[in-house]
């Protein structure tokens, strides 16, 4: 009699990758769904179902036997979700959770529970756009951060607009409801994860710092950088951000650091129902990594200590450029940085995309910034 656990992934991408090695030393059997183009998970998992995440037939068939459905991506249909919960599978998070992925809805439960939120407006017309676009941006300095609720994602999804320009994007735009919010003058960014047990059980990382290029995230620092107080208002926020989505597994919080006449403080940018990058430096610098953490969560184990196993840590990600393999520059890269903990995605290179990421720990946080961006640009080619 096999009493191995399975845990069923909806997405067959690096998170999913990540999953599937952190799965091996535990034990446990994972399947991943992987629609048309999904890449990163094939060369690792051995148990791979083809089909979109939103075919009901599909996720049936991933489901089957397992004893958790999970995520690697938030594009999942939720009523035929609803249906495989309503069948008796366990999907953790759950589709209410999930919900919380939207730009809108989270903003507006985050408010409604007294979370430190952006001053936002949510354009989902109920009344006429184009004067509420003008009038939210006259009250805020002109110009305006425009998000897609849904659908967006490395900064796809986001734009920075004013006067006309605005206007004219609000009337034409037909997609998911907008979220407006001001242009605000960021001190910094950092990001919290949070890994949250049915019981309740929670625990969270040491706060990170996230820079992103282009609205993309480009580099994470541990620490963070935060004074004491400040890295514990942001621990507590992130918590409290958990309980509300209700959360189960993995929760990435990301921050805005914002000026104040009493000094810097944090407002709620988005969270994130899932393992997700500003985690990926877990793996190799905390005692549990992210995605550990994700599976004893989902399969309602405890959980494990999340202290930094190392002073400092920063990784890179690695974007691709031109149609070449980073992997033909590996060799090259070990040569000028050794101790690059290298991770590449086995994805097709192309501009913007995603491709890897390397993680450099040690005593001193900018010579890991400096040894870890020396290893992605020499992986990058650029
Ligand atoms: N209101 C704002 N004011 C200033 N900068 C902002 C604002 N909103 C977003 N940004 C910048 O744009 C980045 C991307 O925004 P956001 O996190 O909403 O988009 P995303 O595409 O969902 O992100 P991700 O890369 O996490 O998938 C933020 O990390 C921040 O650097
Ligand atoms: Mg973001």
């Amino acid at each position: 009699m096999t009493v191995q656990p399975v845990v069923a992934v909806v997405g067959g991408g690096q998170l999913a990758r990540m999953l599937a090695e952190a799965a091996s030393p535990l034990g446990v059997h994972l399947r991943v769904l992987a629609a048309d183009g999904d890449e990163g998970a094939g060369e690792v998992v051995t148990d791979v179902v083809r089909g979109d995440p939103d075919d009901e037939v599909a996720l049936a068939a991933v489901a089957e036997g397992a004893d958790v459905v999970t995520f690697d991506h938030e594009n999942v249909d939720h009523a035929a979700l609803e249906s495989l919960e309503a069948a008796g599978v366990v999907v953790r998070p759950s589709v209410a959770t999930l919900r919380c992925s939207d730009k809108a809805h989270q903003r507006r439960t985050f408010a409604a529970a007294g979370l430190p939120v952006p001053d936002f407006v949510v354009l989902d017309g109920t009344e006429p756009v184009v004067a509420a676009a003008r009038g939210f941006a006259a009250a805020h300095g002109g110009r305006v951060v425009v998000k897609a609720s849904r659908g967006g994602y490395d900064g796809r999804g986001v734009w920075m607009l004013s006067g006309d320009e605005l206007e004219a994007f609000v009337d034409e735009w037909t997609g998911a409801p907008l979220v407006l919010e001001p242009e605000l003058d960021l001190v910094g960014e950092v990001a919290v994860l949070v890994a949250r047990r049915p019981s309740g059980e929670v625990a969270t990382w040491p706060v990170v710092e996230t820079v992103q290029v282009g609205g993309m995230c480009d580099e994470v620092v541990l620490p963070s950088g935060l004074d004491a107080s400040l890295e514990a208002t942001a621990l507590d926020v992130a918590r409290r951000v958990a309980e509300v989505a209700g959360a189960v597994g993995v929760l990435a919080v990301e921050l805005f650091l914002v000026a104040t006449p009493n000094g810097p403080t944090v407002l709620v940018n988005e969270v994130a129902p899932r393992v997700h990058n500003s985690g990926h430096l877990t793996i190799d610098a905390c005692a549990t990594s992210q995605f550990e953490q994700h599976l004893r969560a989902v399969l309602d184990w405890p959980l494990g200590p999340t202290d930094p196993l190392v002073p400092a840590a920063t990784m890179v990600n690695v974007v691709g450029g031109a149609d070449d393999d980073p992997r033909q520059r590996q060799a090259q890269a070990l040569a000028r940085v050794p101790g690059a903990r290298i991770h590449l995605y086995g994805k097709t290179s192309r501009p913007g995309r995603k491709i890897g990421h390397v993680t450099v720990v040690g005593a001193d946080r900018d010579a890991t910034r400096e040894q870890a961006r020396l290893a992605a640009d020499l992986l990058a080619g650029s």
